[in-house]
């Protein structure tokens, strides 16, 4: 082999091992039964970014949450109220790979513009209807997916991509979200832009939303954490 094409063969091969390790970047299957979560290092074992409970002392109530049925209080800026089951408040759910959440809406509410990092979301309407969409992404040329969904719908939010759900009934609504990811994480999309802590340099986001920079301030001050 020449020199390049060595090079160049080292280069495609750390490329593919580099692009294999981005498509498995999920939750990893688990190795054991369970790994129940617990905020305690002591002489413990550490798998999957959390330490596991030595197995001999896990008991059902790891495995288990409740008041999963009471509504939520949605008096707040944009009318709803997500409660997350995820591995922080259901312990047993690490390595596990799936997580929870309920999801209120005031009458006219909102589940704001956002994305999971992590995790596709399949989302239940339980009660009330929902107007909601996803946009898909630069390469798909940013195409809007809506749909109105009714009690007992289900829609589907891909991995990544940036949501919403709006309340458009006159009463409460009501739905359930199942993630493929103990820990979905979420990226609220108004706060992570305009009320990052320290803000973002104004000028910059001036620019990107084609905003004067005094009224990027306005929303900086809004949005301040
Ligand atoms: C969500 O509801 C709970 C309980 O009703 C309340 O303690 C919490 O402050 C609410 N969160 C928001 C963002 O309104």
């Amino acid at each position: 082999m020449k020199k390049t094409s060595c090079v160049d063969f080292v280069l495609t091969l750390v490329v593919l091992a580099l692009s294999a390790y981005i498509a498995c970047a999920y939750d990893p299957g688990p190795l054991q039964d369970f790994c129940v979560a617990i905020d305690d290092p002591k002489h413990l074992l550490f798998v999957n970014g959390k330490f596991c409970k030595n197995p001999e002392l896990v008991k059902a109530e790891d495995f288990f949450f409740r008041g999963l049925n009471i509504p939520r209080d949605t008096n707040n800026a944009v009318g709803s109220n997500v409660t997350l089951v995820n591995v922080d408040n259901l312990l047993g759910l690490n390595t596990l790979g799936v997580s929870l959440a309920r999801i209120d809406y005031a009458p006219y509410g909102e589940n704001p513009p956002h994305t999971h990092p992590r995790s596709t979301e399949i989302l239940f309407v339980a009660d009330g209807t929902l107007y909601v969409g996803f946009v898909s992404s630069n390469q798909d040329e940013n195409r809007l997916f809506t749909k109105i969904l009714y009690k007992g719908d289900v829609f589907v939010f891909p991995i990544g991509l940036i949501h919403f759900q709006f309340n458009i009934g006159k009463y409460p609504a009501v739905a359930f979200a199942g993630f493929g990811s103990q820990n979905p994480g979420t990226i609220t999309i108004a706060n992570a832009v305009f009320g990052s802590d320290p803000p973002i340099n104004p000028e910059v986001l001036a620019k990107a939303f084609m905003l004067d920079k005094d009224v990027v301030e306005k929303l900086q001050k809004k949005f301040a954490p």
